[in-house]
């Protein structure tokens, strides 16, 4: 059984996304065990509660140094036996000891495809405002390894939604949930459930399952 923390800071569609797949049965071996918000407030609490998931916040504006709070963290997901910590839509940059601790076992949903639209700054809806100012005609989203940098780790999935003419950011960002995020984080879990992910040279490389499609 993979142990998932699963880290929030909003509405919690793509936790919801996962806590569907484990249960249509499409997700096997993953079991959510903490979900952590930092916002007291995050909707996200209450679907974790609503699905009997152990749900706390944890608010770095409760810690005298940002230290501390990672401390905190650091802790809190060692005590829950998590395996894998899932980014899922967290808003708070990680102190690169907190990285460290977790190396190679934290993974985020990044509303691009990276390395497009991605890197300080680009978080929410600001990801899709940047995609249809330049006019690329399609943008997804990315699974990846966090590293120490900001969406530079390797990538694990990616799905490819394509930009209508009378898109806005918020329908875009919309669309790119349904039509990639909220799939292929699933999937992305799924793979290193099963042991089909594995690093070479700095790249993350996936075995698909037989007849798999993303
Ligand atoms: C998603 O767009 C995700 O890619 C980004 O933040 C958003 C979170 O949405 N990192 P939700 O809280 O999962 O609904």
């Amino acid at each position: 059984m993979l142990n998932l923390a699963v880290l929030v800071s909003g509405g919690g569609t793509n936790l919801q996304a996962i806590i569907d797949a484990i249960g249509a049965g499409k997700l096997t071996g993953v079991k959510i065990v903490k979900v952590i918000s930092n916002k007291e407030g995050a909707y996200a609490l209450e679907r974790a509660k609503k699905h009997g998931i152990e749900a706390v916040c944890i608010s770095p504006k409760s810690f005298a140094a940002r230290d501390e709070y990672f401390r905190e963290m650091e802790d809190t997901i060692k005590d829950s036996g998590a395996d894998l910590i899932v980014l899922a839509g967290f808003l708070v940059v990680l102190s690169d000891s907190f990285v460290r601790a977790f190396e190679g076992r934290i993974i985020n949903i990044h509303p691009s495809l990276i390395p497009s639209f991605c890197g300080d700054g680009f978080y929410g809806l600001k990801v899709h405002e940047e995609a249809l100012k330049r006019g690329v005609k399609v943008t997804g989203a990315t699974v990846h390894f966090v590293d120490e940098g900001t969406d530079t780790g390797p990538i694990i999935l990616q799905k490819a939604v394509y930009i209508e003419n009378d898109d806005t950011p918020e329908i875009l960002q919309k669309r790119v949930m349904e039509q990639a995020e909220w799939i292929i984080l699933p999937k992305a879990i799924q793979a290193i459930a099963d042991g089909r992910v594995r690093l070479e040279n700095g790249r993350a490389v996936v075995e698909m399952c037989k007849g798999e499609k993303i």
